[in-house]
Formats: C-alpha cells, sequence, structure tokens
C-alpha cells in the first residue's frame, strides 16, 4: 500500500512516500527555522502562512523523489493534531481536497504516535512491546508501546518540555533559535562539572519529569556571571546538558524495568542530540537492552513517520471522514 504521509503541525512543512508502513521512498521537510529565528520562537500565524505557501510544492516534490504519481498513490495519511490549529488545518485541509480528488481513502494521524513509530523507520526496528521516550519541543513523556496503535502513558513533563527548556537555556546564553543543536554543540566543548547543576529528578521513583527549575537555575547563573559568559558558555552548556541528559536515561531505564520490558527507544527532536544518544546506547548495552534510536532525520518532525502509523490504521479499517477537524491538544 503506497500512502502519502503529510505533517505540518508546527513549523516544518513535509510530505513523504512510504509503502507498507516502513520502506520509504521519499522524505521532504521544509524547515521554516530562518523566518522564525528573529522572533525567537514559532509564531503562529507566519507559520500558517508559508505552510500554505509550501504545501503544494512539498508535496509534488515528495511525489517527484518517490517516482510514484498521483494516482498510484492508494492512500494518504495527514497529522491532525496536536499542534498550532492554523499550521494543522493547512496540512488537513490539503489532504482532505487531495484524498477526495484522487478518490482514495485516508486518515488523520496523531502527532505524538508518528513520533513514537519513527522507530520503525530505522533498519533495525524493535519488537513490541517497548518502552519510548518521546522529547521534543512540546513534550516530554514515556510509553511503554504494545501495538501500532496503542502506547500506555507512563509519565511526562509537569511543567517545560525538554526540547523547549534547551531552546530557553540557549535564548539566555544568547546562542539564538533553535538552541537544541547549538547547545548539544557547545556543550561538546565544555566540561559538565564546571558549572554544575542539580538533577531535576523531581521524584526519583516516578516517571513523570520536571524541567522549569534547571531552566531557571542556568537563568540566574548566566544573570549572576554576565562578565565571563563568553568563557562559561561551552561549561554551562555541558552541564545543562548532563544534568537533564542523566534524568532522561534514568528515567528511561528505570520505566523498562518497571516494565520488565528488554526494548527501548528514543524518539522526537531532542533525540537528535548525541549527547543522550551516545548516554542512552551505553547505559541500554550495560542492562543488556536492545535500544533503538532512530536516525537523526527522522528525529524531527517529518512526514515519513505520519504515513508509516497512517499505513496500521488504514489496515484496521479507519477512515477519515469530510466533517473531521484538527485538535490542538491530545486528545486521544
Ligand atoms: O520533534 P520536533 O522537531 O518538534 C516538536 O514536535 O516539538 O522537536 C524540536 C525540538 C526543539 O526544541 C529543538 O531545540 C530540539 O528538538 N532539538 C534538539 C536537538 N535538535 C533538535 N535538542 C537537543 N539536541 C539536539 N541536537
Ligand atoms: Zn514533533
Amino acid at each position: 500500500m503506497m500512502i502519502l504521509g503529510i505533517e505540518s503541525s508546527c513549523d516544518e512543512t513535509a510530505a513523504a512516500v512510504v509503502e507498507d508502513g516502513r520502506q520509504l521512498h521519499s522524505s521532504v521537510v521544509a524547515s521554516q527555522v530562518e523566518i522564525h529565528h528573529r522572533y525567537g520562537g514559532v509564531v503562529p500565524e507566519l507559520a500558517s502562512r508559508k505552510h500554505i505557501e509550501m504545501i503544494l510544492p512539498v508535496v509534488t516534490q515528495a511525489l517527484e523523489q518517490a517516482g510514484v504519481a498521483p494516482e498510484d498513490l492508494d492512500a494518504l495519511a495527514v497529522t491532525q493534531g496536536p499542534g498550532l490549529v492554523g499550521s494543522l488545518l493547512v496540512g488537513f485541509s490539503f489532504a482532505k481536497g487531495y484524498a477526495y480528488g484522487l478518490g482514495i481513502p485516508w486518515v488523520g494521524v496523531n502527532h505524538l504516535e508518528g513520533h513514537i513509530h519513527s522507530a520503525f523507520l530505522d533498519e533495525n526496528p524493535p519488537e513490541f512491546p517497548f518502552v519510548s521516550l518521546l522529547v521534543s519541543g512540546g513534550h516530554t513523556a514515556l510509553y511503554h508501546v504494545t501495538s501500532f496503535t496503542a502506547a500506555e502513558l507512563m509519565g511526562q513533563t509537569r511543567d517545560d518540555a525538554v526540547g523547549e527548556a534547551y531552546d530557553k537555556v540557549a535564548k539566555v546564553m544568547g546562542l539564538g533559535y533553535p538552541g537544541g543543536a547549538v547547545i548539544d554543540q557547545r556543550a561538546a566543548e565544555g566540561d559538565p562539572t564546571r558549572v554544575p547543576f542539580k538533577r531535576p529528578f523531581l521524584d526519583k521513583n516516578g516517571f513523570d519529569f520536571s524541567f522549569s527549575g534547571i531552566k531557571s537555575a542556568v537563568n540566574r547563573f548566566v544573570q549572576s556571571h554576565a562578565d565571563e559568559l563568553a568563557d562559561l558558555r561551552p561549561h554551562i552548556a555541558a552541564g545543562f546538558q548532563e544534568a537533564v541528559v542523566d534524568v532522561l536515561t534514568h528515567k528511561l531505564l528505570a520505566a523498562a524495568e518497571h516494565q520488565g520490558c528488554g526494548r527501548i527507544a528514543v524518539v522526537g527532536g531532542v533525540a537528535a542530540n548525541r549527547r543522550l544518544r551516545e548516554r542512552v546506547r551505553a547505559a541500554g548495552a550495560a542492562k543488556g537492552l536492545s535500544v533503538h534510536i532512530p536516525s537523526v532525520a527522522f528525529c524531527g518532525d517529518n512526514a515519513a513517520m505520519i504515513a508509516a502509523v497512517g499505513y496500521h490504521y488504514l489496515q484496521q479499517g479507519m477512515r477519515g471522514g469530510v466533517g473531521d477537524d484538527v485538535y490542538s491538544r491530545n486528545l486521544r
């Protein structure tokens, strides 16, 4: 089954062609980073306008790269939520119109399930069940995933998402937006023990997270060391990152142990983080777990993961209807 996936929940317009939920034929992602950079965050109205401009070129490019004509598509899968309503509406309305025009079925997909199943786009996909750590700009959560359409939420952040904390820390250090990848680079040049931060464990035995405290601690440190900031930046980045990665790694392994599960995954934009990948791989190996982290191209927002989930929904007989609408918060 040849599926066109479409994703437009935030500031990336993406389309992909995936066969049978796994075989990737193309994946195109048009980022809007350049536009939102100067505002220090995503401006929803600008994001929607850019999606309108990009949706057709991105879909056309995905089909061309795949060597697939629109008539060869069997179905379409599109992100329905959660995300920015104006952004979601562009991809969702386009998808509906495109599917009805071609006379093929379509299905709405939950963005978070998309991230969780990005693990299946890898050469070495996990078997069920597995415990997945989803770390992105909008979400930080642990799931016990038992099938393609079932994931039990074990814990989540009570305040900031980890990607959001990375972005805010980068901003107070004057490193621009989005800051996750910049902190990742800077931290590699720093000593994580020079400027240590308290590990934000919240509750050592629970699976919820909290990152607003460490974000404020970094902010206070930066304000009180303004004169030495240039020299200290890599060390602050490394100190912050080590504390965050410690907590994420610890809780992921504890969650797997709690479920008696031998497989773990890390997905979402922050799963691109080199230190997190390294630490989870090492900790997983030490415990004899199989570790699944998608290649960096599938960590951030993309449409291949949406097509992958859509395939399983369609196989189960699910279909989108003309009256369906997007949702901004996680409803399912
Ligand atoms: O999954 P994603 O593309 O979008 C959401 O669904 O939120 O995640 C974006 C987040 C941003 O906060 C970004 O700073 C962070 O992922 N990120 C990183 C890295 N690359 C992207 N955080 C840490 N290290 C990275 N290398
Ligand atoms: Zn995302």
